[in-house]
């Protein structure tokens, strides 16, 4: 029985698949890339061309005009925005289309269009929307439209300034937490950002408190991020003294306040491989990538902030079977699971994410 074998169907065993999966690849060469998040399953990972954040993975399929194929081995905003910024004659393909964000449901182009409406032409005038990387491709074509922006969690801080040299005010969708901690990372108080809760009328706010905010923070939340708690970071500071914490923004701003940095995936890569070996971290992101910075840094001690292993659901559901089946699909000409953005969402989609990229 293979140290793997649940991911393999009775009759093949795990081994035989990752044998398959090399085999395509190879016999592909550089028609394909395989991009992988820093969230995937290393049996995935580990046959990533590329890795890296939300930011750094869009970098890379927008800068590989060469390859024809693209299979992106993270979610679906991910792949729709590969899709958008390469060229016509290139495919991008998600090896399971299940592998959403519960994140980005949480807003839908319907209750944007229903916010820009309330807002009017007074505040929407002088109002910038920004949607974070993990929103659909109708909404950052919104945001193409409207003078806005897309932001990852590696340059939120970058596009803020963006934005408030055009305009008074920003819209952040979907993400509540990272629009916030940017705007405190930027000097904005909890007392100019409201909430906008797309689920009540005029999202829950008067006139007068949208007027006087400089940040509309959507209310949407990653739920991997939120399981993290402030007492995590307490108790990691008492069993291990010289501890270094770093939380990724989506955490909530108290885990955030009480932690030493906090930064996107390739930045909390980044900061462990610079520290000094033996030094203690204690991360709070995505179990995955937690264990893997633990397996290739063995001078360092790198441990989960949360005691509870946190796994993220749809990123999991990419596996080696649907990865092989479509490597090999593309051997004998067959694309599966394309993702295609139309043209008259992609254009000014693609506006949005152009701006986001000269923004790093
Ligand atoms: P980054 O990899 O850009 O830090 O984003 C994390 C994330 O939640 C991706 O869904
Ligand atoms: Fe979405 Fe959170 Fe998973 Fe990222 S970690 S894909 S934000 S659910």
């Amino acid at each position: 029985m293979s140290a793997l074998g649940e991911y393999a169907p009775v009759s093949l065993p795990t081994e035989e698949i990752l044998d398959r999966i090399a085999a395509a690849k190879k016999k592909l060469g550089q028609s394909t890339i395989i991009l992988g998040h820093h969230y995937q399953r290393d049996e995935v990972f580990r046959f990533a061309d590329f890795s890296g954040d939300s930011f750094k993975l869009a970098r890379d399929a927008a800068d590989r005009r060469d390859a024809r194929y693209i299979v992106f081995c993270g979610v679906h905003f991910m792949a729709e925005s590969a899709d958008i910024l390469t060229a016509d004659d290139q495919s991008v393909l998600l090896p399971d289309l299940k592998a959403g964000c519960s994140m980005a449901d949480m807003a839908d182009i319907d209750q944007v269009l229903d916010c820009w409406e309330v807002l009017g032409p007074r505040l929407s005038q002088s109002t910038i929307p920004i949607t974070y990387m993990n929103s659909s491709a109708a909404i950052k074509a919104f945001c193409g439209e409207h003078g806005g922006i897309v932001c990852t969690s590696s340059n939120a801080r970058s596009v803020y300034r963006w934005a408030f040299e055009r305009g008074d005010r920003i819209l952040f969708i979907p993400d509540e937490h990272l629009g916030r901690n940017t705007g405190h990372t930027m000097g904005i108080s909890d007392d100019e950002m409201v909430v906008w809760d797309p689920h009540s009328p005029v999202g829950g706010l008067t006139g007068d408190e949208l007027e006087r905010s400089r940040v509309i923070l959507w209310k949407g939340f990653c739920s991997v991020h939120m399981t993290f708690q402030p007492e995590h970071c307490d108790r990691m500071r008492e069993r291990f003294p010289d501890v270094k914490i770093v939380a990724h923004p989506e955490c909530t701003a108290e885990v955030v306040a009480n932690s030493d940095y906090s930064g996107s995936t390739e930045q909390i890569i980044r900061l462990v491989n610079e520290s000094p070996p033996g030094t203690p971290w204690a991360i709070g992101t995505e179990h995955h990538l937690v264990a893997r910075l633990n397996e290739l840094l063995p001078d360092h001690e790198v441990m989960p902030l949360s005691p509870f292993a946190c796994n993220c659901a749809t990123m999991w559901r990419i596996d080696p079977i649907n990865l092989m089946d479509v490597l090999e699909g593309l051997v004998v000409g067959k694309v599966i699971n394309r993702i295609i953005v139309p043209k008259e969402v992609a254009d000014p989609a693609l506006i949005a994410l152009e701006r986001m990229l000269a923004n790093a």
